[in-house]
């Protein structure tokens, strides 16, 4: 039989896993100082709140309805003459995230590598832009590369309750606790107040550059995961209150993001590094920092591991949308599944793990091509081919506050225009996320 999940708050905490990640943690605080902090911060809150977050309700609802992934509801959903069509794009939007779930793996050995070099006390001894040069895409990557694919296997083959739910019980109130903790040393060490300063202070001429929107509308739109949330609906009670769960998942992932920003920039400001490093944030200015930081090993420690507690909650999510759609597909157990998943994703992944060139092309070509079309289908599906009156229906099933009618509007033009506006922008920006 099919599992769900035991209760709310288990799927509350594993969506907020899946939606809390690298994107909070790495690309947010960059994105957030390189676009004039409070001035990124309107944008981002006005998509966030205005689209994305009813984009999310509707995925839930639509996952909710057949309890299914994307394959077996599109052929619900399609009349029998059009079979191939709600496979293939079943299929697509599967294929999309398992896209992501291969360099999402090897970004997760990277940051469980620095998690052990911190443990181990080698990182003092290091310097932390050779390390990450020569180490990112040489064969030094491939055992952080099996290792990260091996845990996340390991809890996606324990199953939804077992797996999934348990282990986002632990790591979310971990990761708040852990960022509550980090925030604490940041605001206090001296000169703190210059990130502060840096990262709310609005700057108001970016405002009015287009750029700004154009990154918070990328931001708020890749972050909660919509796409994998999909598979998460399908696991929902028909008692779950939607409209209410969307709003505090789209809610706590922003808390996250800005607890994130709060650890990091303060302390870089702090030791005067430089906070618009882009990608090597994470894995050059914060390793520095942590060198120069009084007990620096022991607060990077909690600060890596709190990172690899948020990107094993995404990456389960990613692996679990492909996991599922292969059960449904081939009527196979959900272990098997889960290792067939893995194998692939370890063999895909090889030549980026091994090449940072390559790294960079898959990352480009799934993220601005691949994937916003994919989370544009499940919305397109859902309105044009189901119907949009099915989709609110099932959205204000079980809400104590529904929504009105007014959302089959806001979803099928506001909403589809968002996420064509995304694949547009992408290709103009050359990536938006
Ligand atoms: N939403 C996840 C992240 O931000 C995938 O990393």
């Amino acid at each position: 039989m099919r599992e769900n999940w035991s209760n709310s708050l288990g799927f509350f905490l594993a969506s907020v896993g899946s939606a809390i990640g690298l994107g909070n943690i790495w690309l947010f605080p960059w994105r957030l100082g390189e676009y004039g902090g409070m001035s990124f911060l309107i944008p981002y809150l006005i998509f966030s709140f205005v689209f994305i977050l009813f984009g999310l309700m509707a995925e839930l609802a639509f996952g909710r309805i057949h309890q299914k992934g994307t394959i077996g509801t599109f052929q619900n959903v399609f009349s029998q003459n059009k079979q191939n069509l709600a496979t293939f794009l079943g299929g697509f939007q599967t294929l999309s995230m398992f896209g992501l779930l291969v360099f999402y793996f090897i970004a997760l050995g990277w940051i469980i590598y620095y998690f052990m070099l911190l443990l181990s006390g080698n990182m003092a001894n290091m310097n932390a832009e050779n390390t990450f040069s020569s180490f990112a895409g040489s064969a030094q990557a491939l055992p952080w590369h099996a290792i990260a694919i091996t845990l996340t296997v390991l809890v996606v083959t324990s199953g939804v309750q077992k797996g999934l739910e348990r282990l986002n019980k632990f790591a979310i109130p971990a990761l708040f606790i852990l960022f509550g903790v980090l925030l604490f040393n940041s605001l206090s060490l001296a000169g703190a107040e210059k990130g502060i300063e840096y990262m709310l202070q609005p700057k108001l001429d970016k405002l009015w550059e287009p750029a700004t929107w154009v990154m918070a509308l990328g931001q708020s739109f890749f972050t909660v995961s919509l796409g994998g949330m999909f598979i998460y609906g399908s696991y929902l009670s028909k008692k779950a209150d939607i409209p209410s769960s969307a709003f505090w998942i789209v809610t706590t992932n922003f808390l996250a993001s800005m607890l994130a920003a709060l650890v990091i920039i303060p302390a870089v400001f702090a030791f005067n590094f430089d906070p618009a490093k882009g990608p090597g944030l994470l894995f050059i200015t914060l390793p520095q920092l942590f060198n120069a930081m009084e007990d620096g090993q022991f607060w990077g420690i909690l600060f890596f591991f709190s990172v690899v507690l948020a990107g094993m909650s995404s990456a389960v999510n990613l692996l679990e949308v492909p996991v599922e759609g292969i059960m449904h597909c081939f009527k196979l157990k959900r272990k098997f599944a889960t290792v067939i998943v893995a194998i692939l994703a370890f063999i895909a992944g090889l030549p980026l793990a091994l090449n940072m060139d390559f790294f960079g092309l898959w990352a480009d070509t799934v993220t601005i091509y691949i994937y916003p079309l994919s989370v544009l289908i499940i919305i397109l599906v859902g309105q044009w081919v189901l119907g949009s009156d099915k989709i609110l229906e099932e959205i204000n099933l079980g809400a104590k506050i529904p929504i009105g009618k007014w959302v089959i509007n806001h979803l099928r033009y506001g909403f589809v225009a968002v996420g064509f506006l995304i694949i547009i922008l992408g290709v103009l920006y050359k990536g938006i996320g």
